[in-house]
């Protein structure tokens, strides 16, 4: 027995890293799974690899319309679990930053999981049951410089995942938030266009005195999408090998 049997999921930003791998483990453990990414070659090819229990969406999570497709598209099902996931950083001092860029974050990040939530909800009320899980950040918690628009967006799917929460739960609807700390994908490359770094000594810095990987994150997910998290709503769940345990004084 799996211990997603019988869920249906929808995973945004399921082509590479945290998404992914959550994808992976979710198939793995009986669920159906709803690959969601704009990243449309990459996306197919692991949707295929994971055979017929899963299917890869062209869906741009900040479109309403691409949200109201994907809600209709009923080949698995109603869908139970809905991972908010994807996501997109943006580094530049505040007096710098473009309003296009600060735009261009929060239109993922936060009405990504906003329209997300908003699509999938009226479906889980009707089944009287469901679990969303807002892929937040430490910068949805803490603060650190140059990531403005990110921390407003990490920020804000903590608070909103918390009135979902409070919406919902009547109606056997649990809302959580992650909060990953650095974790080994292609998001800081990415954001630094293109160029590889190398986060070793970043992840010295924390107190298991490494980086995560994007499996550990996927692990606490699929806790959050099964069952076993029954009691669990409206909570964050930190996944940051320690980094936000200390403060700035610490040696
Ligand atoms: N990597 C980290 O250190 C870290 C730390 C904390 C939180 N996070 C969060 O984890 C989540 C997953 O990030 P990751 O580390 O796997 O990064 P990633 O860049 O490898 O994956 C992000 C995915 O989101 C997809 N995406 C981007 N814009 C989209 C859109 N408009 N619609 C649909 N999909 C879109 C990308 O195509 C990509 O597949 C993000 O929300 C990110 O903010 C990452």
């Amino acid at each position: 027995m799996g211990r997603l049997d019988d869920k249906v999921a929808l995973v945004t930003g399921a082509a590479r890293g945290q998404g992914a791998a959550a994808a992976r483990r979710f198939v793995a453990e009986g669920a159906k799974v709803i690959l969601a990414d704009v990243l449309d070659d990459e996306g197919k090819t692991l949707a295929d690899e994971l055979g017929d229990r899963a299917c890869f969406r062209h869906l741009d999570v900040g479109d309403e319309d691409d949200w109201a497709d994907a809600v209709a598209d009923d080949r698995f099902g109603p869908i139970t679990v809905l991972v908010n996931n994807a996501g997109i950083l943006h580094f530049s001092p505040l007096v710098d930053t473009k309003l296009a860029d600060y735009e261009r974050v929060i239109r993922v990040n936060q009405t990504g999981c906003f329209l997300g939530m908003r699509a999938v909800a009226p479906g889980m009320i009707a089944a009287n049951q469901g679990s969303i899980i807002n892929v937040s950040s430490i910068e949805g918690l803490k603060a650190a410089q140059l990531v403005i628009a990110y921390t407003a967006s990490k920020f804000a799917i903590r608070g909103m995942t918390k009135v979902a929460a409070m919406e919902l739960g009547e109606h056997g609807v649990r809302v959580n938030s992650v909060h990953p700390g650095m974790i080994d994908t292609q998001m800081l490359p990415t954001a630094f266009g293109g160029v590889e770094i190398d986060t070793s000594r970043i992840g010295k810095k924390v107190a298991l005195r490494r980086t995560g990987q994007a499996d550990e994150i996927a692990n606490l997910v699929l806790f959050l999408a099964s069952d076993e998290s029954s009691y669990c709503t409206g909570a964050e769940f930190v996944a940051d090998g320690g980094a936000t345990t200390t403060h700035a004084l610490s040696f």
